[in-house]
């Protein structure tokens, strides 16, 4: 079945390659290109869907190629091993093609994330070299791979939360300034991102890290004609609230409480071990209730904790305190035993095709149509974003039509 315009391949370029997430993504194409796998879990190969993304000129999934940065320096197929999201055929099956990739060296900073500091890293130098360098992969990356295009999607561990309305991050030339003397409030994740959008390449942010989402990054993206998203992946307990919040608040039962909590043991558990790193998946988990239910939530609690039994399979509960009418109070339980990585691994396939096919349509800027994909969507300053699931949702659908209709 055809999923795109074909023969055109794509490149993505992940921050972050050997992670849990990365290697489910890459492991997941090529067991595509097999004819191995279904089209469960992919949001944009079921029912009419498919017809329209391939009317949209979407890439087919086998057409995406898989390369990027990490601190470690596993093949795919170690990694693959080491994450263990895979059952152990698959894993045979994919081994001859990803043990062929090796991330290259990343640019890593301790101060920005303290429980993941790999040794695979760039050489020395400052800012500059670092951008300088990232771009030159992503140069070398589309001519030797013979691509149409390479997007790049972050796909690193979580990062300390920073401020963004630090000054160095207002503007581009104040951003251009804090690389010139090596600011110590850009951290990897915005060197990427810079790097990507200054070389050309639509860039997306599926973690909770300060990359994109500041001033600076998004004007220079709509000056520069380059496609953006982000930020974090809407996976599994916040999917699930965007879209039982609407309905609540359809029916006018005021929510008392929201109770959220999760539990996992992957190495994004690990590294959210860290408070720091904690404190940011935190605010894109929590500050999206009271905009979905227009009130305020006085005991909305979100918490995580790092538990090692279970790996990859994430176990979130939530408990919901109601008041209905006539003042009686109910109680929803929500219980989701489910696969990190095998919920998250889809839609970077979705999002990279997205982002290649607005690059193509000169749609620079913020892509609003990907707001469904993410916990806190990218939305201009000034602006709210929308996080009702059924309303983003008609946003793509739309967003594909109109693409559909405008095929280059
Ligand atoms: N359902 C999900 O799995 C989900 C949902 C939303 C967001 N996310 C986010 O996606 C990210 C990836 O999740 P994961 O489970 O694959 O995590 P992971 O820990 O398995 O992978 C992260 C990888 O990034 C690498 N890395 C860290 N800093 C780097 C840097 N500066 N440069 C290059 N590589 C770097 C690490 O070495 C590691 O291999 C996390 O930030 C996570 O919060 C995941």
């Amino acid at each position: 079945v055809e999923h795109g315009r074909p023969g055109r391949r794509v490149g993505v370029a992940v921050v972050g390659l050997g992670g849990a997430v990365a290697t489910t993504a890459a492991a997941g194409v090529e067991l595509l290109r097999q004819g191995l796998a279904t089209d469960d879990g992919l949001p944009l190969a079921g029912g009419d869907l498919r017809a329209l993304a391939a009317a949209a000129g979407l890439v087919d999934y086998p057409d995406l190629v898989f390369a990027g940065w990490d601190l470690a320096d596993d093949d795919l197929a170690k990694a693959a091993e080491v994450h263990a999201v895979l059952e152990p055929w698959q894993r045979d099956a994919v081994a001859p093609a990803l043990s062929a990739v090796t991330p290259w060296p990343g640019v890593g900073d301790p101060a920005f994330c303290r429980n993941i500091d790999g040794e695979h890293r760039m050489g020395a130098g400052g800012h500059r070299a670092a951008v300088e360098a990232i771009a030159a992969d992503l140069e070398r990356f589309r001519d030797q791979g013979d691509l149409d295009n390479v997007v790049v999607v972050n796909l690193a561990s979580t990062e300390r939360r920073v401020d963004p309305a630090l000054p160095v991050y207002a503007t581009p030339e104040a951003f251009a300034a804090g690389l010139d003397r090596d600011d110590p409030d850009i951290g990897p994740a915005m060197l990427y991102a810079y790097a990507a959008i200054t070389a050309g390449a639509p860039y997306a942010n599926f973690t909770p890290s300060v990359s994109v989402d500041v001033p600076a990054l998004l004007d220079l993206a709509a000056a520069t004609g380059v496609p953006v998203a982000g930020k974090d992946g809407k996976t599994g307990q916040t999917l699930l609230k965007t879209v039982l919040a609407p309905a609540l608040r359809a029916r006018a039962l005021r929510v008392e409480g929201w109770f959220s909590t999760n539990i996992l043991g992957n190495r994004d558990g690990h590294a959210l071990d860290d408070p720091a790193s904690l404190a940011a998946k935190l605010d894109t988990k929590a500050a999206l209730l009271d905009d979905l239910l227009g009130y305020h939530v006085e005991d909305h609690l979100v918490t995580i904790n790092y538990y090692r039994p279970r790996g990859d399979a994430k176990e979130a509960w939530d408990n919901i305190d109601l008041v209905g009418f006539l003042g009686q109070r109910m109680q929803l339980k929500v219980n989701f035993l489910c696969r990190d990585s095998i919920l998250a691994a889809p839609l970077v396939l979705e999002i990279a095709r997205v982002l290649d096919a607005a690059d193509v349509r000169g749609q620079g800027g913020i892509a609003a149509q990907l707001g469904v994909f993410f916990k806190a969507p990218l939305a201009a300053p000034g602006t709210g974003a929308e996080h009702a699931l059924h309303v983003q949702e008609r946003r793509l659908r739309d967003w594909l039509v109109a693409a559909a209709a405008t095929r280059p």
